[in-house]
């Protein structure tokens, strides 16, 4: 593949680092298409990414220590840049014959550092913050430190310099905080660039891949769809595919991706579970039938997963019972579609990534993403969206003009309202929830408070509480309203919104939504809370 070979890309090695990932997140800001390894990954896997430049992440262990991870032969042998951060850099002063020690003490938290080589390319363009002594300096000649504030993790520190290395940066506790061989490209950071508590980390990896490996910053959303359509193309031939479209941005923008491949090819089947948002089913049929061309099958299922449904209170029993119904109803349809051959699905880079900190977790998605399809249809998978980060997916989604309530729209559990109501699931309780929540969706939106929030939706409770309607007493259901701020959903906020916007969705659910007497906002983070309430 012509496209593969020129592409500029960066191999980030993973030591164990809980900031791995965010290295990844940098780099793609940056343009600069890359991936993520366990350090020990095979290496024909890494290589055959074409690397200009390697990073090598941080990692809890020391370069002493008996197993502890080393530095593949390989890295060195490209002759491409390298950047060691933290235990990376500890693993190259080690491996090249320095010497690495524990440090006094463990240095963890925010460090001043001092530039003793500010003509180091990975050090261009960043803005001095004031050292103190720097006022006190009296000739304008002479080249003074710069200061930064960094991150600092690490209880291991350099002692010696491997042969032809100079010392960059020190901090009070790291008389070597930063190294650097400038004729072999290799250089070594003891704080962590890739953490927003360096608030010039940012530069600095960008100094790496544009002044040290001489990349451009070339990967955008539109040379993605352009390689991505040329290898669906060349992957599914004259071959039929069948994608599950859930409403959500993977699967959509999958679904785009694929049509604008192979066209006709595709057919998208969409179950309507009867647990989706209110306007959501005609929303979807509206925006890839009508708007986008694909061919499309839209079930009405909502009967079958509500009867499935009745008397179950357990919201794992119910996450089963809709699963297995989500995949029993795809593959009928699958099936009355005659002979298909792919499989798409909206599989995305944090569904897929290989961390060193965690076993590989390459786990299929929810059913939404229709992971349990029998064996015997003999579905290869077509997965286009495997390397791309959430926001990636969302640009992608954007420049194949996909209308903006479904690239934006806040992600929605498979088992749908289901977990939003708690207790027993009936016709009524969900046609109350989904009045509910069309109008905290309507009221945010309206305050541009939508895209403040990383989820936000109505809750339906299994409690009853006493309410006065006109001259009467009322005993009426209670709605909780939840919204949360996040960015990977691993942690949450609750979402700081205005005392207004909430008066106006109170008002509108007990006016609007017959029998909610009470409206409640839930003030949790996450943890403790989860963000949904089953
Ligand atoms: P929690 O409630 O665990 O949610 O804080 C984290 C994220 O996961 C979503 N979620 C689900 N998604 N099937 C899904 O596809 C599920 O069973 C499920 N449960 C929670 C939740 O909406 C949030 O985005």
């Amino acid at each position: 593949m012509q496209q593969a070979a020129t592409r500029e890309a960066i191999a980030i090695l993973d030591f164990g680092s809980q900031y791995s990932q965010l290295i990844a997140r940098r780099v793609r800001e940056a343009k600069v298409y890359c991936e993520l390894f366990r350090w020990d990954a095979p290496k024909k896997r890494v290589l055959a990414l074409r690397p200009s430049g390697f990073i090598l992440s941080g990692g809890p262990a020391s370069v002493y220590n008996d197993g502890a991870p080393i530095l593949p032969d390989y890295v060195l042998q490209q002759g491409v840049p390298v950047l060691g951060i933290c235990y990376g850099m500890q693993l190259l002063t080690h491996t090249l014959g320095g010497r690495v020690a524990p440090a006094g003490e463990r240095e963890y938290g925010p460090a001043k550092l001092i530039i003793t080589d500010p003509t180091c390319p990975l050090f261009t363009g960043l803005v001095s913050e004031p050292s103190g002594s720097s006022d006190r300096d009296p000739s304008p000649l002479v080249l003074r430190p710069s200061s930064l504030d960094v991150w600092m993790s690490h209880g291991d520190r350099i002692e010696t310099l491997p042969s032809g290395f100079v010392a960059l940066a020190v901090t009070d506790n790291s008389p070597i905080a930063a190294m650097g061989h400038s004729q072999r490209r290799i250089y070594g950071l003891q704080f962590h660039p890739e953490v927003v508590h360096t608030p010039q980390g940012r530069q600095i990896i960008r100094n790496f891949l544009f002044n040290v490996c001489g990349l451009h910053g070339t990967w955008t959303a539109g040379s993605f769809i352009e390689e991505t359509v040329a290898r669906i193309r060349a992957q599914v031939g004259g071959g039929r595919v069948v994608c599950g479209l859930s409403g959500g941005v993977d699967s959509a923008v999958t679904a785009a991706l694929v049509h604008r491949a192979v066209g006709d090819q595709l057919t998208c089947i969409f179950v309507d579970t009867g647990l989706l948002r209110r306007d959501e089913p005609q929303q979807v049929v509206d925006t890839f039938r009508r708007e986008q061309g694909i061919t499309l099958v839209a079930v009405d299922a909502a009967q079958e997963f509500l009867a499935a449904l009745a008397g179950v209170i357990d919201p794992e029993q119910k996450r089963r019972i809709i699963g297995e119904k989500f995949v029993r109803v795809f593959e009928r349809e699958a099936r009355e579609l005659g002979q298909i051959d792919f499989l798409a699905q909206g599989t995305i880079y944090p569904d897929v990534i290989e961390s060193a900190g965690r076993p590989y977790a390459q786990r299929i998605k929810t059913h939404h993403n229709v992971g349990g399809l029998p064996a015997d249809m003999h579905l290869k998978l077509v997965e286009p969206l495997r390397e791309l980060f959430k926001d990636e997916v969302r640009a992608v989604g954007e420049a194949l003009g996909l209308p903006e309530e479904i690239v934006w729209r806040h992600p929605f559990p498979g088992p749908g309202l289901a977990v939003r109501i708690v207790g027993e699931v009936t016709p009524e309780r969900v046609r109350t929830l989904q009045a509910a929540d069309a109008i905290v969706l309507e009221e945010l939106r309206a305050a541009g408070w939508y895209r403040r929030t990383a989820q936000a939706f109505a809750v339906l409770l299994p409690v009853r509480s006493v309410g006065v309607m006109g001259d009467g007493r009322a005993y009426g259901h209670v709605v909780a309203v939840r919204a949360v701020t996040t960015d990977d959903f691993m942690t949450a906020s609750w979402a700081r919104l205005p005392y207004e916007v909430l008066a106006r969705i109170s008002t509108r659910i007990v006016n609007e939504v017959a029998g909610v007497t009470r409206v409640v906002y839930d003030v949790s983070d996450k943890p403790p809370a989860t963000i949904e309430w089953e």
